[in-house]
């Protein structure tokens, strides 16, 4: 009985934690009250990727956004940008493609009962599956119900008739994926995509593994777009001159934060060097 209590006790400490967590999680998401430096450097990335996309600025854009490994801020990069892509007026549609540890719906308190894997099972699915963010202009489609075999759903027709489907309806769609060398499904999602938004986290990501992780997007047919760097510290000096989070990277890819797809691609039939 007491083995019992304390069982409960711990559970439910358990879930005020979880609680508070998410709740700092959704301090960092981008609103108009935000400080002037995030909001200048989601615009700066936008700007950057649209750019990068330079051609019909009519179509429809899609991009999903990844990383090397956990935690280096994919799903907070991809809610962010698809909330400052509706803070310019475009409608847009946040897709959670990460099947196996989904963030998307926690972030901004959606349900997941239905979503994204339901979808690619029954695409009638579609329309009831898309829900709004309550933010105007954007529009979720949750990860849905986690399904045993995420790389092949993702790998679908069906994913491609959706990706069709959706491109109807928004001027823009992201994509949250998971990180690129724990799973092939990123990868296979970038030959699905117009481009790939490279997250970079510093203090985290390490120049191997993001260099296994663009060889295999590269080789995957994905277009990287560039290099987003997050969790700049503005109070350290050496970023002082690019407050907007969003700057030099070193390496291999290095220069500025932002690379166009050419400069990214290995020459032809080279591969990218050992790292040191
Ligand atoms: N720039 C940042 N400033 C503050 N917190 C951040 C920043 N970027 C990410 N975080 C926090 O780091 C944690 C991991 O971020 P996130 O979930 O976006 O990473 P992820 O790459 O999507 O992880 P996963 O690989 O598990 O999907 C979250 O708690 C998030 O709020
Ligand atoms: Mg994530």
């Amino acid at each position: 009985m007491s083995l019992f209590r304390r069982g409960k006790k711990q559970s439910s400490k358990h879930t005020l934690q979880e609680q508070n967590r998410r709740k700092e999680e959704r301090k960092n998401l981008l609103s108009v009250s935000r400080d002037f430096f995030m909001q200048e450097a989601y615009k700066s990335l936008r700007t950057n990727v649209n750019f990068s996309l330079a051609g019909d600025l009519n179509r429809t854009m899609v991009i999903s956004v990844t990383s090397a490994l956990q935690g280096e801020g994919k799903s907070f990069t991809a809610t962010n940008l698809a909330i400052s892509y509706a803070q310019a007026d475009q409608k847009v549609l946040l897709m959670d493609c990460d099947l196996r540890r989904p963030k998307i719906h926690t972030l901004l308190q959606l349900q997941n009962e239905l979503g994204l894997s339901n979808v690619l099972m029954d695409l009638t699915l579609l329309p009831s599956a898309i829900v709004p963010s309550g933010i105007s202009g954007l529009d979720v489609l949750t990860s849905g119900t986690v399904p045993p075999n995420p790389s092949e759903l993702l790998d679908s027709s069906r994913m491609e008739q959706l990706l069709c489907q959706v491109q109807e309806q928004y001027d823009c769609v992201i994509l949250d994926t998971p990180p690129v060398n724990m799973v092939t499904d990123s990868a296979v999602l970038a030959s699905k995509v117009e481009g790939v938004l490279f997250v970079v986290r510093v203090g985290v990501s390490q120049r191997p593994a993001v260099l296994q992780a663009v060889d295999q997007l590269l080789y995957g047919r994905g277009k990287v777009l560039g290099f987003v760097l997050n969790g700049v510290d503005l109070s350290k000096p050496y970023y002082g001159y690019n407050r907007y989070g969003y700057g030099r990277y070193y390496g291999r890819y290095g220069g500025y934060g932002y690379r166009s797809a050419e400069q990214e691609r290995p020459p032809s039939g080279g591969s990218v060097p050992p790292s040191p």
